[in-house]
Formats: structure tokens, sequence, C-alpha cells
């Protein structure tokens, strides 16, 4: 029997990975052999998808990428044998842009099938939910705490402190709330860890249910993100047969339960309090804060509200102990980042790592530069709201400090590359175009301001008054910065003003003008 892996996450499927696992079982049909196909999940290496691999004696072969017509030429060359072809890239594992990784929460992913609960567990699955259960509430809370682990999806709070708060707060009922709306232009960690590694994340959800004595969860995914949809709802399916969920978690006497919701498009219900509107059922518009979602959150009840890739950390620092996850990073950015390389890169895709990497070594060495060959002009990294940086700054290294000491941040680490062709002017307009489509409508700065954003650069670009519409501008962004009720308002100016910042020619502009306007 040959054993092989097609990936079938979304990205995979995109490129045909369901046709190549069909044009596989064709050829061994006709050689009559019996082969066993293994829908994995990506490994995370855009460029080598699909990524076919063989068990062989010396390990998994890899050959990529593997589109259906190639099929037919590589198994008459010995692809079921793992043998020498021009697409055979040896054990994928030693591939650098793998080997130089520190994969912690994405260790399983690519490896195992993503919706058998027991390759979960006999890869180092559930150990996290049992250590748990056995330390109880306040040691789990306190783990995480130590861990110094900070949220993932954006604001980078820490998150033992989100669970101390809720675990404190008296209530007949409290919820956990995964957030899977993941909004963010060239993120997808989250769909990967959904589509890829499912358990991990209803691993950490039963976790922090048990640690703060909530006894129900919702994972909330954007309407997107169909594969992933489909992925958690049968891990959860299966999570409950095998006694991950339910009323005694792994046998423990603590209960809890999950479900999975499916947003409705709005890059604004991943806001927390506007996604819990959105989960009870209403439109999504932002609350206002206080009350916190810890004391007041889903259903007026206390909630933990955090990120997939916070809750998926949770099950490896418990496992293996707050340290083992604490030793790596830098400063108060602590265990590792899943950054996600995307926009015009060569090697687009997951690079999990410890803090401390800087952008140029993403950007150039493990991305290897634009596709497109040409010189790297900007590199926005945090999603829409984050701000675009030049090469002058490539040695900002990957942590939440150095990047909001240079006006950037690092939200859920995507990181989107802009060759020399890039308008930054344009860019500035679209971030203005974005917040205005996708606000809310609560507050003025944001709803009125983005509106105002987009006519005062279209004035710019027109060269009307320039210097004195730039001044707008300016204004402008200020005033969306500090009466903006949540960061979709209040961030829109740091790409807006980091474009007219750094690459001031592209609004007309000489370099000196603008240093001596921002002094
Ligand atoms: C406009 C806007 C969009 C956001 N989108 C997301 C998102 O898609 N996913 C996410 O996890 N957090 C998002 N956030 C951050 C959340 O409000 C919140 O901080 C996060 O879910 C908390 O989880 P964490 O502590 O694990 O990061 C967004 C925030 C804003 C202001
Ligand atoms: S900043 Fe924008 S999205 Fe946020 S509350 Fe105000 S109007 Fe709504």
């Amino acid at each position: 029997m040959v054993k092989l892996y097609v990936p079938s996450d979304m990205a995979s499927v995109a490129l045909g990975a369901d046709e190549v696992a069909g044009a596989l079982a064709i050829e061994a049909a006709r050689r009559s052999l019996s082969i066993e196909i293994v829908r994995n999940g990506s490994r995370g290496l855009f460029s080598i998808e699909p990524l076919v691999e063989v068990e062989t004696a010396e390990g998994r072969i890899g050959y990529g990428p593997v589109y259906p017509e190639d099929v037919p030429a590589l198994v008459a060359a010995g692809l079921f044998d793992g043998a020498p072809h021009a697409k055979r890239l040896g054990r994928p594992e030693a591939l650098p842009f793998f080997a130089r990784q520190t994969r912690l929460t994405f260790a399983r992913n690519g490896i195992t099938d993503p919706l058998s609960f027991d390759d979960y567990a006999a890869h180092g699955g559930l150990k996290g939910v049992r250590k748990a259960i056995e330390i109880g509430p306040r040691a789990i809370v306190e783990e995480v705490f130590q861990s110094g682990l900070r949220g993932r999806g954006g604001a980078g709070f820490p998150t033992g402190i989100k669970w101390k708060t809720v675990a404190e707060a008296a209530a007949d009922q409290k919820y956990i709330v995964c957030n899977a709306d993941e909004g963010d232009s060239g993120t997808f960690a989250d769909r990967m860890v959904m589509e890829g590694d499912p358990f991990q994340l209803i691993e950490g959800m039963a976790i922090a249910g048990i640690a703060v004595g909530a006894t129900k969860g919702f994972v909330y995914i954007r309407s997107e993100y169909p594969f992933a949809v489909r992925a958690m709802e049968a891990a959860i399916r299966a999570g409950r047969e095998r006694g991950l969920l339910g009323q005694s978690v792994m046998g423990s006497g603590h209960a809890f339960d999950m479900e999975v919701r499916v947003g409705a498009g709005a890059y604004v219900c991943g806001e927390e309090t506007s996604l819990l509107e959105s989960l009870e059922g209403k439109r999504g518009l932002v609350r206002a804060k206080p009350p916190l979602p810890a004391h007041k959150g889903l259903f007026g009840k206390p909630t933990v509200i955090n990120n997939v890739l916070s809750l998926a950390a949770a099950p490896y620092i418990l496992a293996e102990g707050f340290a083992a996850y604490r030793d790596y990073g830098m400063g108060r950015s602590r265990g590792t980042m899943p950054i996600q390389l995307a926009g015009n890169i060569r090697n687009g895709g997951l690079f999990e790592t410890a803090f401390g990497v800087t952008l140029g070594e993403l950007v150039d060495d493990i991305g290897g530069g634009t596709e497109s060959g040409r010189p790297v002009k900007a590199v926005q990294v945090g999603g829409p709201l984050g701000a675009y940086f030049p090469r002058a700054l490539f040695d900002t290294p990957f942590d939440y400090e150095a990047f909001a000491a240079r006006d950037g941040l690092i939200g859920h680490a995507g990181v989107v590359v802009f060759d020399e062709g890039a308008d930054m002017l344009k860019q500035a307009r679209f971030a203005m175009a974005f917040c205005a489509v996708e606000s809310c409508g609560k507050c003025t700065p944001c709803r009125i301001g983005s509106t105002r954003g987009m006519e005062v650069i279209d004035k710019i670009a027109a060269g009307q008054e320039r210097e004195a519409n730039l001044a707008v501008l300016e204004d402008l962004c200020h005033t969306m910065k500090l009466g903006s009720l949540c960061a979709l308002g209040g961030f829109t100016p740091y790409p807006v003003m980091s474009a007219l910042t750094h690459f001031p020619e592209d609004f007309g502009r000489p370099p000196e003008a603008t240093l001596e306007a921002a002094q």
C-alpha cells in the first residue's frame, strides 16, 4: 500500500489539489496499485502547492507544485516510490523555508489528517487539556499569564489577564468566543489552523472554558471561509463523540461545548464588541467600552473573546509549561508568531518564528523578495490599518513595541509586499475608501472623516491647492486618530500618514517638506 498526502485546504484546492488527488487515484488504478490518499492541510508554502507527498523508507518525499496534467508523467517517473523528477523536492521539512521555522502552533499542519482525532492525539494533541484538568482553573490562568502570551488578533493584550478577569467574574453563565473573522489583508493563519488542525483550536477553547468556568463556546468564522466552517463543524462533532467536548471534558467533570457561527462579510465584525452584537443576531455596531466583554460580553455575560491563534497557543503552553513558550521571543513579545507573507512576494506563505526576526529578513531573505522581481517599495504590516514601511525601516524587529515606536503595528502579522510600481497616494486613498465602506457608522470622525479623506486625497492627486489640502489631510488624520470610538477609524490614519511620511514624492511633495511638516 502506497500512502500519499494531498492537501485539502482552500488554497491548495483552488490550485487543483482535488483534481490532483483524483488523477493519482486513476493512475494507481491503471497500475492495479493500492494507494491511500490522506487529505492533509497545507504546510504553508504556497509556491509548491499542490504539494504531493509519498511515504517512503527515507520519510515523506514531496513533489510540487503538482498540477493535474503533471500526474501521469510523475507517476510514470516513479512518484509512488519517491523517485527523482524535476518536481521532486525531497523531505519538505528540510526545505529552508520550513527548516528555519519554529513551529509550535503549526507543528501538525501539513503532517496530520486534520479530521482524524486519533492522528491528533498521536501527534501531541490532548496533552494540554489533560494537564489543564490536572492542575485546575487557577493554575491554568497562571500558566497562560506566565507564558507572556498576548492576543494575536491585533491589540496584543495579555491573554492571561483577560482570562483572570473572566475567571474572577461571578455569573451563572460565561462564554468563550473565538474570533475567526480574519479580515486583515494578507492574513490566513486562522484559516490554516481551522482547516489544517481544527482539534487544536477546540482543545484551546476547552482549556479556556475550564480556566474561567465557561461551559459554552462559539467560533465566529467569516463567510469567505467555507472550508474552515466545514472542518470546524466536522471536528466539533468528532470532539463530542470522543469526549473532548460535552458534559465532562475528557472525563473531568467540567462541561464545555461549542458551535460555529458564520459572519456575513463585514470587516468591522472582527472588532470584538461588534462581533458580539453580530453573534447576538444584531447589526454589527461597535459597543462603547466599558463595560469590557470580560465583564459584560455575549448576552451580557462575562466573555473571553480571543483570536484563533491566541486560543490555539494554549494547548502547547499547558502541555510543555509556560517557560517553554516564554523562552522564545524578545522584550514583552513572548513566544512565536505565525507570520503570513503575502502580496508581491516570491515565497508567500506561513512562517512561524520567535518574535525578533527583522522585517528585512522576512521580506528579502525568507520571502525571497518580490514575485515580480522589481525592487520592494513598501511593506504593509498589520492589515488595512497597518502602516506602510519603506526599506529604510527594514531593520525593525518583529516586536509589538518596536513596531509601535515607529508608528506601525504588528496586528495579526500579515506582511503585504508592494514593488516599486505601487502608487502610495492611491494606497492612502484606498485606506480611506476601505474605512468609508466598512465603517459601522457609530461615530463621526470615522463615518464622515473617511469620506472627507477620500475627497481631499483626490484634490491632492489633482494638484489642487496641494499644500493646503495636505495640511487638511494631516489635520483630519489627527482628528480620526484621537476621536474615533474604535481602531477602524482610529488606525486608518496609520496607512495614510505613513504613505505620506515615507513616500512624499507620490503626493507631489519633496521629501524635506514632509519632514519639516512632521516636526
Ligand atoms: C476593525 C477591527 C477589526 C478587527 N478584526 C479582527 C479579526 O478579524 N480577528 C481578530 O481576532 N481580531 C480582530 N480585531 C481585534 C478584536 O477587536 C479583539 O482585540 C481580539 O479579537 C481579541 O482577541 P486577542 O486578545 O486574542 O487578540 C479587530 C479589531 C478592529 C478594531
Ligand atoms: S471608528 Fe468607525 S467602525 Fe469604529 S465605532 Fe466609530 S464608526 Fe464604528
